[in-house]
């Protein structure tokens, strides 16, 4: 098992598939942004080779992320082959979605047991604003073979912006009456590439909690009130869904954190809001053996930082959320 110097047991791991992306969101990269050579991404044995080096250290859940992880050449098999890794209890994908009508219940029948979603507006225009190039029925679309396809439980993520999105959190939040979604608004973190923009429209999770509690009076706690993973979880009353809350810069969970990242170019990062990383792929490449991989890795896990720096202004710029992957 993996610890690191606080006496946190580190067992999930988000291994981010690619740095590129279908969309452009405006929280989350440049229009122009240039994406890595594929030379200098890891090939698909060599994120096998790290997974199952992270499983056998006791790491039992994987998610896959970006960028966008379905536009990854190949994915379908890279997910099944994970899948199979003896020892992994969970294989989930935060995704945009709009691939998924093509690709959910061969990602389900390869082993993918969930989605995480991205949707942080219903109206088509503001959809368009936000992402820059996205369709938001193509999102839906993606929702419904998701679901058509059993990558369920569904949660969605609504980063919330303002001057973009706050006005949608009452609709967004509105669908989990009908529908058994876990929706989670999502501070936004300041990070490489728009930090100036995303610290300044940034809205907290108490803001987004006060404007639903608005409209549709108090909600119910779930989970007696503990963190569900990242989030605060709660039930609009009668309502199928839930609604999560994740306040990852005005209530940070660090204290709570298990995680571990793997960059698409095989950094292994300790923080997402950190700029620490320790390099594998090059030693990999390097022809390291298995015993000095699994040596590197438990001795920087161990080295994870306490937490994020973000009250003290210390913001991570070394790189862009797509090639971290949330
Ligand atoms: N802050 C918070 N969340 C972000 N995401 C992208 N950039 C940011 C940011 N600056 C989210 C996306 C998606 C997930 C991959 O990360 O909306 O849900
Ligand atoms: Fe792509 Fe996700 Fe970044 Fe949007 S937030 S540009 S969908 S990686």
């Amino acid at each position: 098992m993996a610890f690191d110097r606080f006496g946190r047991r580190l067992h999930y791991l988000r291994i981010s598939l690619t740095d590129h992306c279908n969309l452009r969101c405006v929280y989350c990269m440049p229009e122009e942004m240039v994406f890595r050579p594929n030379r200098e991404l890891m090939q698909d044995e060599e994120v096998l080779f790290l997974a199952r080096l992270f499983v056998r250290l006791g790491f039992d859940k994987i998610r896959l992320t970006g960028g966008e992880p379905t536009v990854r050449m190949n994915v379908v098999e890279l997910v099944r082959q994970i899948a199979a890794i003896e020892g992994l209890k969970t294989l989930t994908m935060t995704t945009n979605g709009i691939l998924l009508p093509k690709l959910a219940q061969k990602l389900k029948d390869a082993g993918l047991q969930r989605v995480n979603i991205s949707l942080d507006t219903l109206r088509a225009d503001k959809f368009q604003t936000l992402t820059r190039w996205g369709r938001v029925e193509d999102v839906w679309a993606g929702i419904r073979a998701a679901e058509e396809a059993g990558l369920t439980p569904i949660k969605i993520n609504a980063v919330v912006v303002r001057n973009y999105n706050e006005e949608d959190v009452v609709e967004i939040a509105r669908l989990t009456l009908d529908h058994p979604w876990q929706i989670r608004f999502i501070e936004m973190m300041p990070l490489g590439g728009a930090t100036e923009f995303q610290q300044q429209q940034l809205v907290t999770m108490e803001e987004v909690f006060s404007m639903v509690e608005a409209a549709f009076g108090p909600l119910e706690s779930l989970h007696d009130g503990e963190l569900d993973g990242e989030a605060r979880v709660y039930r609009i009353p009668g309502a199928q869904g839930e609604v999560g809350f994740i306040a990852s810069v005005t209530k940070p969970f660090c204290a709570l954190c298990t995680r571990a990242r793997l960059t698409a170019d095989g950094k292994l990062r300790l923080c997402l809001l950190r700029e620490g990383e320790v390099d594998l792929l090059t030693p990999l490449r390097q022809g390291a053996t298995e015993e000095e991989l699994r040596d590197l890795i438990l001795a920087g896990l161990w080295e994870k930082p306490w937490g994020h720096g973000l009250a003290q202004n210390e913001i991570a710029v070394n790189r862009v959320m797509s090639e971290i992957g949330g």
